[in-house]
């Protein structure tokens, strides 16, 4: 019996209008289907911003502190579901338990600051230029939040994007990525167990052409928060832009990992390896180069590649798995074809650069842990996101020529440097242009509590995480409250001359 998920609209679990479906199966074993779920279209999710703008009228209504209790009690079941989810997680989207345990970990972190933050949601109160007149600014929520997540973490983003929308008193409407859908029921699940009034949560499921642009065109849906490619965000920018429409991009990366000549380079190695084939180098913020000092560059490759070989890959839901499968096969595909240029190129592969089929891995999307050397830092296996396991070396032969070469693509996201020279980091952390930067740490691994986003085509501004995401979700309102008893012109009473 394959089971069967529903939409969430208006407090009913309902199928599509249309009746149609679609299928989620395991990447690691195609043959795993996780269940069938609806392929939803215009009308449901016109139906779901309804019912959501009767949720936002009683949800604004609630009291953030109180906001801050549900939101509170959602992290805690999270918590205790943690095993339950985990396991769920891999089986529909391969990332080994370790990581969906992290993901969900990810979620309840977030939860527990959003819940604070019901307390907190801090506006200003300052002077006036007028005698017997106080300001203020306060933030006031929104209405509807279009929310359209991706698959590689499943239950974290959505938490990132729906756990803020909701503090501020916002209604949701949620799209999860079709490649990772089973989840998002029992996010949703979460949502409405701990209090969320119903109409105030809505999950749709379907594509991102159907379900993804109705949100973005719809005249009701006022804020929409997307996690996904800088193709798929720069469509969402025109339609939302039209429509002047709030819009928070989250999108590509192609971080890399300097590595100096003072080094440690182990720790540098084990970053990579972390790096560049945790989550299967599926995460906007994976190592996808590494750029190295010409003094440590052969000893630091010769480590890496021997790590790289040894590298269990297989079913994330056995314990001694290192790293699942790749999400699908046209993700498979096109990391084929990445390790087919990288070669025309001129690139040497030092390891990797093929499909992993031993044993039970022939029935996945399982491809071999891939450095890339000699590779120039024009080549595309070096300006183009793969969101596999591949890392592309580059050699360099100081500071400067690091940093230019790290900055030198289209994406700003995350980045690292190695060094033991304060100096050398302080320079770096000012030198690099991109919205994270680690220093001895790996280019992944940001905290709920940091602003999470980059710069350039990475994103449009915004930020996620922390209290940065609040200016997402909220309309700032300046107030001004007269007591005088008088009509006070400000900017002309102000200057006035007495007598
Ligand atoms: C993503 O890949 O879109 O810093 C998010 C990290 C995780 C989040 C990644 N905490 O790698």
């Amino acid at each position: 019996m394959k089971e069967v998920y529903k939409n969430f609209i208006g407090g009913k679990w309902v199928e599509a209008k249309s009746k149609k479906i679609f299928e989620n199966r395991n990447p690691a074993d195609w043959g795993d289907v996780i269940g069938i779920f609806p392929a939803s279209g215009h009308d449901d999710l016109a139906k779901a911003v309804e019912a959501a703008k009767k949720g936002f009228e009683i949800w604004r209504r609630v009291p953030p502190p109180k906001r801050g209790l549900i939101i509170q009690k959602a992290g805690e079941i999270l918590l205790e579901r943690k095993e339950e989810i985990a396991k769920l997680m891999t089986r529909e989207m391969g990332k080994i338990l370790d990581e969906t345990r992290g993901d969900i970990q990810e979620a309840v972190d977030t939860a527990l600051y959003m819940a604070g933050e019901g307390r907190r949601l801090f506006g200003v109160t300052t002077t006036s230029e007028l005698p017997n007149k106080t300001c203020m600014a306060i933030r006031t929520p929104i209405g509807v939040a279009g929310i359209i997540s991706p698959w590689n973490f499943p239950i974290a983003i959505p938490a990132w994007k729906i756990f803020p929308a909701l503090i501020c008193g916002n209604a949701v409407v949620f799209k999860p990525a079709s490649d990772a859908p089973a989840v998002a029921t029992i996010f949703v699940e979460t949502l409405l167990e701990a209090g969320v009034p119903e109409s105030a949560i809505n999950l749709v499921y379907g594509s991102g052409s159907e379900v993804g642009m109705s949100i973005a065109k719809h005249p009701d849906v006022k804020v929409v928060s997307f996690t996904g490619s800088s193709e798929t965000g720069k469509y969402l920018a025109e339609i939302c832009g039209k429509a002047l429409k709030r819009l928070s991009l989250e999108m590509g990366g192609k971080n890399a990992q300097i590595v100096m000549d003072d080094a440690d380079v182990d720790l540098a190695v084990d970053g990579a390896v972390w790096g560049g084939f945790g989550t299967t180098g599926q995460r906007c913020t994976a190592t996808s180069r590494v750029i190295l000092h010409k003094k440590i560059h052969d000893e630091f490759l010769d480590r890496l590649v021997e790590r790289a070989k040894k590298i269990r890959i297989g079913n994330g839901l056995k314990p001694d798995t290192q790293m699942g499968p790749l999400i699908n096969e046209v993700q498979l595909k096109k990391v084929e074809r990445y390790v087919e240029i990288g070669i025309k190129e001129g690139a040497k592969l030092a390891c990797g650069g093929k499909r992993y089929i031993k044993g039970e891995c022939s029935k996945g999307f399982f491809f071999e842990p891939t450095i890339f050397t000699d590779v120039k830092p024009n080549y595309r296996i070096a300006q183009e996101e793969i969101f596999g396991p591949v890392v592309s070396a580059i050699k360099i032969a100081n500071l400067d020529e690091a940093i230019a070469v790290l900055n030198g693509t289209q994406y700003g996201l995350s980045s690292s440097i190695y060094t033991k020279d304060v100096g050398k980091a302080f320079y770096a952390i000012k030198e690099i242009n991109a919205g994270i930067t680690y220093v001895n740490a790996p280019t992944i691994g940001a905290e709920t509590h940091l602003p999470f986003g980059g710069t350039k085509n990475t994103g449009n501004g915004h930020r996620e995480s922390g209290f940065w995401v609040l200016d997402t979700y909220s309309e700032w309102k300046a107030v001004y409250i007269d007591y005088s008893g008088t009509l006070q012109r400000a900017q002309i009473d102000t200057y006035k001359k007495e007598g």
